[in-house]
């Protein structure tokens, strides 16, 4: 991945979050999924009244890549933030994927797949998939 790269999966997961359909929490996540193939898929978090069905933005770009045949990942950039009183999307600190979808980043993504997190700022931070699940249950 260049740094090119890097900087508009980006930007493009910070433009996602305006798709998020979160009415119930009001927190908005976008994500950008890098394929190895160099093609991107996008997600955002989506909601539901009964809670349960309500899928993350990660999980979201995952199945839309694999539901069109693609399975091999680099990296994904994933943003999040809750709206100001004015209904606006604030970025103001890093927001790391939670333990389903580092689960399901495991499935199918490898132990060196880039987990990128932006604060909405000038802060960058990079994982491994091996860093934030470490001793994961695997088909390995
Ligand atoms: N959310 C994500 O989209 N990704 C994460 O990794 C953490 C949480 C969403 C789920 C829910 O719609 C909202 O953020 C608040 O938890």
């Amino acid at each position: 991945m260049t740094d090119k790269q890097k900087q508009e999966l980006i930007e493009t997961a910070v433009k996602m979050t305006d798709f998020s359909y979160a009415p119930y929490s009001h927190f908005h996540v976008g994500a950008a999924l890098l394929a190895k193939s160099g093609e991107v898929f996008t997600g955002c978090n989506i909601e539901n009244a009964a809670y349960g069905p309500s899928n993350c933005a990660e999980r979201t770009a995952i199945f839309k890549a694999v539901s069109e045949g693609v399975r091999s990942f680099e990296a994904i950039a994933v943003v999040g933030g809750a709206e100001n009183k004015d209904g606006k999307v604030e970025i103001k600190d890093f927001c790391p994927p939670c333990g389903v979808c580092r689960q399901v980043m495991s499935e199918f993504c490898g132990k060196e797949f880039k987990i990128i997190l932006f604060d909405g700022k000038d802060g960058i931070k990079e994982f491994t998939l091996a860093a934030l699940l470490p001793e994961s249950f695997s088909l390995e």
